[in-house]
């Protein structure tokens, strides 16, 4: 593990952040009362933001299935993996390729703090936590050579990250630059926040965000398929994540109205 200064005296709980309000809408117990605070102003702005949290989740699972089956893939590098929450990703890969490589990424105190749960894999399998911020593209992939082969295939989830990245504050670079380090037949899995299916209370939930001093952008379909350029979209493209392979033992994934979050799976040729 890396970045291990002690994390716990550094956690912040003046003001919320978006790893403790997303393991409060999970139900996780890893928040404080102002993560807490601002997860229910949210729900009460938007009644199903925990399903959509729920939502997110198995998207993560889903694709994480496809991506090792499909493609064969046995390193992921995954970034803003937020607090540990069974399955964690590992265990999805590992628990169809045991010796599956697994590099997690988060700039939070918080997680860095609860990192230990990521680090039980199989003992074939590997992984490791890096404490570093997404926007330091280079820095993250200095540190996850040690443990990843770049010049083999990578899945690099970047789930539920990309929101709080504005565009001005180089979420474009650090797509371009991960993805440009990746091998052919690599893969990006990707879910970002929009406004395209319930605009109006999406904006009331980023304007809740942002006074908590908490960035929020929402993206369009263009502006999410501007993220997966010179990618090729494995089927069904870029859809609300709920659509995305809904599997029938969740009952088709896709309940009630469409998840403003969209997710898709792209392979570098
Ligand atoms: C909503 S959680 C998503 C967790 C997990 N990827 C999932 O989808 O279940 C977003 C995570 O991104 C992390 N994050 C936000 N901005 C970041 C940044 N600039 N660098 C690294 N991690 C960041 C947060 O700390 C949080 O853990």
């Amino acid at each position: 593990m890396t970045g291990t200064e002690p994390a716990v005296s550094r956690i912040d709980t003046s003001r919320p952040h978006p790893a403790r309000v997303y393991d409060w809408f999970l139900g996780g117990k890893d928040n404080y009362p102002v993560d807490e605070e601002l997860g229910r102003r949210i729900a009460a702005l938007q009644g199903d933001a925990p399903r959509h949290a729920r939502a997110n989740r198995r998207f993560m699972e889903r694709a994480t299935r496809a991506v090792v089956r499909e493609t064969g893939i046995r390193q992921f590098l995954d970034i803003g993996s937020g607090i540990p929450t069974e399955p964690n990703l590992h265990q999805i890969a590992q628990s169809v390729v045991p010796d599956a490589r697994v590099v997690y990424v988060d700039n939070d105190p918080i997680v860095l703090a609860h990192a230990a749960a990521l680090l039980r894999g199989t003992p074939q399998g590997v992984t490791e936590y890096v404490q570093a911020d997404a926007r330091e593209p280079e820095r993250i992939l200095e540190q996850a050579a040690s443990v990843l082969d770049f010049d083999r295939p990578v899945a690099l989830s970047l789930i539920a990250l990309l929101h709080f990245i504005a565009d001005d504050d180089g979420a474009h670079r650090l797509v371009d630059t991960l993805v440009g380090a990746l091998a052919p037949g690599s893969c990006l899995v990707l879910s970002a926040m929009t406004a395209d299916f319930d605009p109006e209370n999406v904006r009331k939930g980023i304007e809740a965000y942002t006074a908590s001093g908490v960035t929020l952008v929402a993206r369009s379909h263009a502006e999410v398929g501007r993220l997966f350029q010179g990618l090729d979209l494995l089927e069904p493209g870029i859809v609300s994540l709920s659509d995305w392979r809904p599997s029938a033992e969740e009952g088709g994934g896709n309940e009630g109205s469409p998840v403003s979050l969209y997710g898709a799976v792209g392979i570098k040729p």
